[in-house]
């Protein structure tokens, strides 16, 4: 076994990436479901009427494929997201299951330490490193986004209609736009964008899916090289500042390096080119399967372009590109009637949630007029709400309004299959096939 003393085994001096080393075991009382798991084929494909139905059966429950308690009514998913000294969200970002020695022993490099800092990272410090990280979202540097966010839809939209009748959409926008937006917010050169979205999906793989150890091999290389990008990244902003989210955390760093360390600044970057755009490519592709399956809400939004906000927040709830999230309990407890003792690890099923009829009229009905359609839980809710939600909001917001202005006979080639990238939390098509007039 490689040392407890380096990679990813080092828990106690906040980890990034903790890997579990053994399934947990369902809690004494808890009912149990044997075959569910939410990287099977079927609820990989629709996960919703599944979900819905482990909702109605039992509320909380322990899937034995996956080792975890599951929770799948929204009261319940409120009550975890808003009791964090029960709840820790320290094991967000860990692969979900016992890594493959081979893979722990690329991982030991004594020069992998990211450190967690704000989704897994507990308090005191998130909050303290979440001040700083919030500063970066200034209504300032978002409007100077904002601009720069149109002009780029619709340079890419104008390239896709340019080359003729059709595109697939996540290689033509939704995988392009979204990770030049937060690259270019964090700093990093446009030379480098499409290397690191690479890196990126893999890590996907690694803390939400289930690689073989060859795959997880493979990955585990390509994360080092992806933690030395952005240390060596960092180092040179250091010497190089800019009028960038990275310059900033410097700054905040150079005026106390003990309320912001130099190795937090390290791991905010690493974090961040991670959430800031993976699950916007598929709100921004799941926008249109679900507009553009239901001509008379498309050609409403392409008639009145002040019902698009709330067609976004309607995509978040009915067909989000986050359905699930991870907690662990730090003591004992109990949810739904079922006690659960400290160390449970948690899925938060917001697939389920965010179908739920106490909380949505019709829920499975798709509606741009819902007036609390902005309920839904996909970016999670207290201490760590989501900080890029107001960003993954406006891209969707622009990329819906330039295409309605400029293709308002977009529609979805007919017969295509959709597949769905294998992991527990991130939903949204590999590919989007489109044609217009
Ligand atoms: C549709 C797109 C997105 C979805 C569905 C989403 C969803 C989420 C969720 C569920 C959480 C965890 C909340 C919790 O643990 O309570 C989260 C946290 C976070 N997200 Fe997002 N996110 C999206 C886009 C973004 C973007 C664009 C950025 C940044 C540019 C971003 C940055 C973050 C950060 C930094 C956190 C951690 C906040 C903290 O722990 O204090 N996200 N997001």
């Amino acid at each position: 076994m490689p040392s407890t003393e380096k990679g990813i085994f080092v828990s106690s001096k906040n980890t990034y990436h903790v890997a579990p080393t053994n399934v947990a075991a369902a809690p004494s009382g808890c009912p149990i479901h044997q075959t569910w798991s939410p990287l099977s084929e079927e609820y990989l494909t629709d996960p919703y009427p599944i979900a819905s139905q482990l909702r109605e059966d039992h509320p909380v429950f322990y899937a034995e494929e996956l080792g975890y308690v599951v929770v799948t009514r929204m009261q319940d998913i409120e009550h975890v997201f808003m009791n964090p000294d029960i709840y820790a969200s320290s094991n967000v970002q860990d692969p979900l299951y016992p890594l493959a020695d081979e893979a722990v022993e690329v991982l030991s490099a004594p020069d992998f330490d990211p450190i967690a800092v704000m989704s897994n990272r507990p308090e005191p410090d998130h909050g303290r490193i979440r001040v700083y990280t919030r500063k970066g979202f200034s209504n300032r540097r978002l409007k100077t986004l904002e601009q720069y966010m149109r002009d780029r839809a619709e340079e890419l939209i104008d390239q896709m209609i340019a080359s003729g009748k059709s595109a697939e959409y996540v290689a033509a926008v939704a995988f392009p736009l979204p990770a030049e937006i937060v690259f270019r917010f964090i700093g990093f050169p446009k030379a480098d964008d499409v290397m690191i979205k690479s890196w990126c999906a893999e890590r996907k793989a690694f803390s939400w899916g289930k690689p073989t150890a060859e795959q997880q091999v493979e990955i585990s290389e390509h994360m080092l090289s992806y933690w030395r990008y952005c240390r060596d990244f960092v180092a040179d902003r250091r010497d190089n500042r800019t009028d960038d989210f990275a310059s900033e955390l410097l700054d905040a760093h150079d005026a106390n390096n003990e309320e912001l360390t130099y190795r937090e600044v390290e791991s905010v970057v690493y974090g961040l080119s991670f959430a800031g755009h993976d699950p916007v490519t598929n709100l921004l592709c799941n926008t249109l399967l679900c507009l553009l399956s239901r001509r008379d809400q498309w050609d409403a939004i392409c008639a009145d372009p002040s019902l698009i906000p709330n067609a976004v927040e309607e995509t978040l709830r009915y067909e989000s590109s986050q359905i699930a999230w991870r907690r662990v309990t730090i003591e004992d407890t109990t949810l739904g009637g079922v006690d659960l003792p400290a160390g449970t690890p948690i899925f938060l099923n917001f697939a389920a949630a965010n179908r739920s009829p106490e909380s949505f009229e019709q829920p499975d009905d798709f509606d741009i007029h819902r007036p609390n359609a902005n309920r839904h839980m996909s970016f999670g809710k207290g201490i760590h709400l989501c900080l890029g939600a107001g960003l993954a909001k406006m891209e969707a917001r622009i990329a819906l309004e330039v295409l309605t202005q400029k293709l308002p006979s977009l529609r979805l080639a007919e017969n295509q299959e959709l597949t769905m990238f294998p992991n527990i939390t991130f939903r949204g098509p590999e590919t989007l096939q489109l044609e217009w007039d």
